[in-house]
């Protein structure tokens, strides 16, 4: 765990605590954490982050300690410091600091915070087997989540919930306008950087994530943080090959990782949408960064009247809005965020997206339809639906569409697996008009 700044563990612990409190009444992490003092936001990321991947079986192992819920503030910290005692967790500090420094966070009711957490400590092994049973506990997912990864994926559902649990690995993408992947391995290497790269890729995976800033070249555009999974997009929707100039539209780009991608392969006349205004002007600084330039317009990408001058796309890659249950390495409070119903409503955007955008398509164009999830309503079986729909609409088969990716070692098909190295889930399908 990367919390070792220097302000007090008890300061970092009651920030921590105050941002799974906000999570627990609804909102992001993203958001809590803003309000977080600058100095203490990374340690208290960290700490946050640790917890709310522990944070089902804390709460079951929370109601068996204490059976009456304390007032939120107090029972987040119990919460936090619990799931940072957790033993599978291979807890990030030693137990009688984190104990005393939770204790100093909890001010006038450390007597009480002691008892519980000293309790824990002594009883952890048989509360642990207690609590086995309930899967929300034992997963440290939501019921209906984990339900939905039985009836998805029956082979795989325990190991993907056990992959959400781990930290993801910080994986950049090296411009290949700007020069090769082994050049900038070299120059990783020169700043004592450790990283391997991904064959066949732009990909290169750092041993230990570092800030930004520390990235050689990285305010000059040479490289950029893409997760692999990720970086599969743009060469799949270029394939073999689009001619210098072609239309593309990039219709959900923001923060625009994926529209600086085509950019960095292709000489492509980019239009990119996103309906958030405040994300799109991301899309500019990051492709401001890198030396790039598309069109891009705040709008609907739904209602092609707004905003569609009426000539068609050779491709289109709809990197549509969803649960964004593939990256909950990244984003551990997503599971907690979510409900059953968010993934109905989710779908019927996406399918809603795909047939406002199919007839801006020209025939024989390709379109490369994606999200960052790996339930099937949002993927498989999503495209299934189209289909049905769209008689002129023509699957490719793998490799050209690799249709779910699971974030588990080696799922990258192509290229070759082997670098040990998992992607965060995805899923592609590319579609072509005929
Ligand atoms: C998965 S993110 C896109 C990530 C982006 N392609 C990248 O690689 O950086 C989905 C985006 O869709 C946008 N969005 C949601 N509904 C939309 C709509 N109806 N029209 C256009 N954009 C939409 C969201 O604001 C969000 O930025």
């Amino acid at each position: 765990m990367n919390a070792a700044v220097s302000l007090p563990l008890a300061q970092l612990l009651t920030h921590a605590a105050a941002a799974v409190q906000a999570v627990r009444g609804g909102q992001s992490l993203t958001d809590a954490l803003e309000r977080c003092p600058a100095a203490a936001r990374p340690g208290a990321q960290a700490l946050s982050f640790h917890a709310l991947r522990w944070l089902g079986g804390a709460q079951a192992v929370r109601a068996r300690l204490v059976p009456k819920t304390p007032p939120a503030a107090l029972d987040a910290l119990l919460l936090t410091s619990i799931a940072l005692l957790w033993p599978d967790a291979g807890p990030p500090y030693a137990e009688h600091t984190l104990v005393d420094q939770a204790v100093a966070a909890a001010k006038q009711r450390g007597g009480f915070v002691n008892a519980v957490l000293r309790r824990f400590l002594r009883e952890r092994e048989a509360l642990i087997a207690a609590i086995a049973h309930d899967p929300v506990a034992r997963f440290n997912h939501p019921r209906w989540w984990i339900e939905r990864l039985q009836r998805d994926w029956p082979g795989q559902w325990q190991a993907v919930l056990a992959a959400d649990q781990q930290r993801a690995p910080m994986t950049l993408r090296v411009n290949r306008r700007h020069g090769s992947v082994e050049a900038y391995l070299a120059r990783l290497a020169q700043a004592d950087l450790a990283a391997h790269a991904l064959p066949g890729t732009q990909a290169v995976v750092l041993a230990q994530p570092v800030p930004v800033t520390q990235l050689p070249g990285f305010a000059e555009g040479d490289v950029s943080v893409q997760d692999a999974a990720a970086q599969r997009a743009a060469p799949l929707l270029i394939g073999a090959g689009l001619s210098p100039g072609a239309r593309v539209l990039d219709a959900c780009a923001a923060p625009g990782g994926k529209t600086a991608h085509l950019l960095e392969l292709a000489d492509l006349d980019v239009v990119a949408l996103d309906s958030d205004a405040q994300r799109l002007d991301r899309v500019h600084d990051t492709l401001q960064r890198l030396g790039l330039k598309a069109q891009t317009i705040a709008t609907d990408a739904g209602d092609p009247p707004a905003w569609w001058d009426g000539r068609l796309f050779d491709a289109i890659l709809l990197d549509a809005p969803c649960s964004a249950s593939g990256i909950v390495r990244r984003h551990p409070d997503v599971r907690w965020l979510r409900r059953a119903s968010d993934i109905t409503a989710l779908a019927r955007t996406q399918a809603r997206l795909l047939d406002a955008l199919w007839p801006t398509l020209r025939p024989g164009g390709r379109l490369l339809y994606c999200t960052c999830s790996v339930f099937k309503a949002e993927g498989q079986d999503q495209i299934d639906a189209f289909l049905q729909r769209h008689g002129d609409a023509a699957p490719a088969a793998n490799p050209e569409s690799p249709g779910h990716l699971l974030p588990l070692p080696d799922n990258q098909a192509d290229p070759p697996p082997g670098s040990g190295a998992s992607a965060d889930g995805f899923f592609y399908s590319l579609l072509h008009k005929t």
